[in-house]
């Protein structure tokens, strides 16, 4: 019994002999820890609405970012950062993307357009206008998204660019209500504006939804 009331530790003696032993047996563990690497900066130049623009930049930055935080364009819209909401679309090359998922530095002799380079408030461009006319927005929050991916849709359906509700694939694509709310599904507008968007973006498209 003496024997065992020597082998008795106290809690407190316990937890110090553990910590102890771990620090023993994981040496090197703070040297291990990952330092905080100096940001990696590069030069990019690419187009924003027609001018050119040259960054120095944490090559971590996102397009969106860049826009947003380096050229002060605030149009396009960081919702949800991730690729979900379609709030950051805008027309890179002619073609929409999520600017949230793409790096600046990707872009190089890129030509993109912003919600700032499709009109002015003098001079709107026409689905900036629909929009206007139909209320196709209430807090406005999604709209710069939604107006450049209509665009980029009318034109990918000028071009024949089938999607996953085109029926026939020989045929000449068709704009219809279906084939817009499936080529903007990517666009969420969290106010449910869509019956009055569709209605936008079909005026422009010269059909009627
Ligand atoms: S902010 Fe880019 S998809 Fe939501
Ligand atoms: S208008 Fe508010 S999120 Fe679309």
């Amino acid at each position: 019994m003496a024997i065992l009331d020597d082998l008795q530790l106290s809690r407190r003696e316990v937890m110090a002999t553990g910590a102890a032993a771990g620090v023993v047996s994981a040496p090197g563990l703070a040297d291990a820890a990952p330092e905080h690497a100096a940001p990696s900066i590069m030069t990019v130049s690419f187009t924003v609405n027609g001018q050119r623009q040259t960054l120095e930049l944490d090559t971590r930055t996102t397009l969106l970012d860049a826009l947003r935080e380096h050229l002060k364009l605030t149009g396009s819209k960081k919702g949800c950062d991730h690729g979900q909401c379609g709030a950051c679309t805008v027309i890179v090359d002619g073609r929409r993307i999520n600017s949230c998922l793409s790096l600046a530095v990707m872009h190089e002799g890129d030509e993109v357009t912003t919600i700032e380079g499709l009109g002015t408030p003098e001079k709107l461009h026409p689905l900036q206008a629909a929009f206007v006319k139909h209320d196709g927005y209430q807090c406005g929050y999604c709209t710069p998204g939604q107006i450049c991916s209509a665009k980029a849709v009318l034109d990918e359906i000028k071009a024949g660019v089938p999607s996953h509700v085109t029926a026939d694939l020989n045929a000449r694509i068709q704009f219809s209500e279906d084939e817009l709310r499936e080529r903007m599904s990517g666009n969420i507008c969290r106010c449910g504006a869509y019956s009055n968007i569709v209605e936008a973006v079909a005026e422009v498209a010269g059909k009627s939804a």
